[in-house]
């Protein structure tokens, strides 16, 4: 199992006092799997990933067992977390904005990790990442190198942050909220990159979305979270035949109708 997440309790201290967010959440992912975690917004899913990566310090308890490709996250030393994320996981947010600096090159960024963390020439580093912005759609790629964040339109940009994930080759990318603020079009395209290469690859990933739509019509499984717990869990084929859960069902009657698939 690439991630193996058991009993994962975590409280926020809120005026002296402990307040838990999530309740016990179980999760696995699989190699070649793309698994989606859903639910409304609060519900605990940017928790859950981020308490996976041990990004919380101090203002966080945390509970149960995360292990990440074998090695267990919880109580563990910051050396061994940093060696994770480093070799094992790559993380795309919300806002490509965010994660580009805006007076840098985008090649620049991109080859940076791989100098600093892989020690490759900067040469080399700029050559895969030429490569990757070509396999995730991105035309002209030796000009996209040498253009800053703000020349390049929102769709371009995740599939730049996309290219930036794969650069390390990871095992696990935890996507959270990565197609949320494109249009629908992008979005599926976007999806059809990391399907792409979940198969190519062999790679795991966990795609956070509160759109059960988008998770149903490209996902192998689907948790659904509600207030910091695992409510339901969903499975093709069949997927979803099988919700049962009322608050899946709010989901599923809730999310737009354009993501609809007749088989989802
Ligand atoms: N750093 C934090 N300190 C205190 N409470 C937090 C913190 N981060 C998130 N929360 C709370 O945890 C709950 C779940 O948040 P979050 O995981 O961001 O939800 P989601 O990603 O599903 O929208 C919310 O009630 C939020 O207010
Ligand atoms: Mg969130």
């Amino acid at each position: 199992m690439l991630m193996e997440i058991r009993g994962l309790r975590l409280a926020f201290e809120r005026d002296g006092e402990p307040v838990e967010i999530l309740h016990g959440v179980d999760l696995d992912v699989a190699p070649g799997e793309l698994v989606a975690l859903v639910g409304e917004s609060g519900s605990g899913k940017s928790t859950t990933v981020r308490a996976a990566l041990r990004l919380y310090g101090e203002e966080a308890a945390l509970a149960g067992s995360i292990r990440i490709d074998g090695t267990e996250m919880v109580g563990a030393s910051s050396g061994t977390i940093r060696g994770v994320r480093a070799e094992s996981v790559a993380f795309v947010q919300q806002d490509p904005r965010a994660a580009l600096n805006p007076v840098r090159r985008i090649g620049d960024s991109l080859a940076e990790r791989l100098t600093r963390v892989h020690g490759w020439s900067r040469r080399r580093a700029l050559e895969r990442i030429v490569e990757l912005l070509r396999s995730v759609g991105i035309s002209q790629p030796e000009h996209r190198v040498r253009q800053y964040p703000h020349e390049l339109s929102g769709g371009m940009l995740q599939r730049v942050v996309i290219a930036a994930a794969l650069s390390t080759d990871p095992k696990l990318i935890l996507a959270d909220e990565a197609t949320s603020a494109l249009d629908v079009t992008t979005q599926a395209e976007v999806l059809a990159i990391f399907q792409r290469q979940i198969r190519e690859r062999g790679l795991g990933m966990l795609l956070i979305t509160h759109d059960l739509h988008l998770a149903a019509a490209s996902c192998d499984r689907i948790y659904v979270l509600r207030e910091g717990e695992i409510v339901e869990t969903l499975a093709r084929p069949g997927l979803f035949a099988g919700a049962s859960h009322p608050y899946t069902r709010s989901l599923i009657e809730t999310a737009p109708v354009m993501n609809r698939r007749a088989d989802a």
